[in-house]
């Protein structure tokens, strides 16, 4: 679909072949407010958070500044813990924590995906985790989740052991940041930036992660360009987690990492 189609589709809540068979129009009211979208592309403001929405692992989910837009790369990261759940914890119950969970869209997924999980969605931010409750009302999987304001693992309790920890951080560094296109300054900063390196909540998270994770559980990262062997280096340095497995995007970048806990 081109944008304006997606806008159109969005305002009149129809399907792209509506707008070509006649069964939509457009009265002054809904003219007034396509304009005003337009504009609003035109000043550099993805297109989602315009129409309000965007699809991720084929489902349908709200999005506005309260949080990241979900990326499709970040299917890759819910297919993989998909698939390890299937693989080495069938049949068993899961516990699985979503760290940094913005709006709410690897919780949701997975428990959508998958049988006998519990999700425990955290997040610093309390207006992300507002949208993430309102999606899993949404895709009627708030039976499965349970959200809690944190920065990072602070309010956790310190008995709860998870099979499972998926996290897509904050991983922009200053530079990657000052030089992004401009319709990443309309997502929340607090979503993107992790110092001037890009690493800082992968270090936290890899300190921190090991009293919250089953021995033989899994560490779940999205990573960004070129951060790997800076990652892997601190993994390695904890002792705490072998990289079991490193999976690439459609760009053939280095996207989604394992760490599986050792001791
Ligand atoms: C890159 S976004 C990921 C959002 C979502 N999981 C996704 O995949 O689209 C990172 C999220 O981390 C949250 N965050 C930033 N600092 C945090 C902290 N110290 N503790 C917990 N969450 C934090 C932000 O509010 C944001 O929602």
């Amino acid at each position: 679909m081109t944008e304006k189609e997606l806008l159109l589709t969005a305002l009149l809540n129809c399907k792209r072949s509506d707008l070509y068979t006649g069964g939509v129009s457009l009265d002054d009211k809904k003219e007034e407010i396509l304009s005003s979208m337009l504009i609003r592309r035109k000043q550099g403001e993805p297109i989602q958070y315009i129409t309000g929405f965007t699809e991720f692992m084929g489902l349908h989910f709200k999005v506005d500044n309260r949080a990241l837009i979900p990326r499709p790369e970040t299917e890759i990261l819910v297919e993989q813990t998909v698939q390890l759940i299937e693989n080495h914890f069938s049949g068993k119950d899961i516990g699985i924590l979503d760290l940094c969970t913005g709006s709410g869209n690897i919780a949701i997924s997975l428990a959508k995906s998958l049988e006998n999980v519990k999700i425990t969605a955290s997040d610093i931010s309390d207006r992300a985790l507002e949208l993430a409750k309102e999606n899993a009302v949404i895709n009627n999987a708030q039976g499965k989740i349970g959200f809690l304001e944190s920065n990072l693992f602070d309010k956790l309790s310190r008995d709860r052991l998870f099979d499972i920890i998926v996290c897509n951080p904050p991983y922009l560094k200053s530079d990657e940041l000052e030089q992004s296109p401009i319709e990443l300054s309309f997502e929340p900063r607090i979503a993107l930036y992790a110092g001037k390196k890009g690493i800082l909540f992968y270090s936290e998270i890899i300190k921190q992660a090991p009293r919250f994770i089953k021995k033989d559980g899994y560490l779940i990262f999205e990573i960004g360009f070129n951060q790997l062997r800076q990652i892997k280096k601190i993994s390695d340095a904890s002792k705490k987690f072998v990289l079991e497995k490193v999976i690439k995007d459609y760009n053939n970048i280095d996207r989604v990492i394992f760490l599986r806990k050792v001791n």
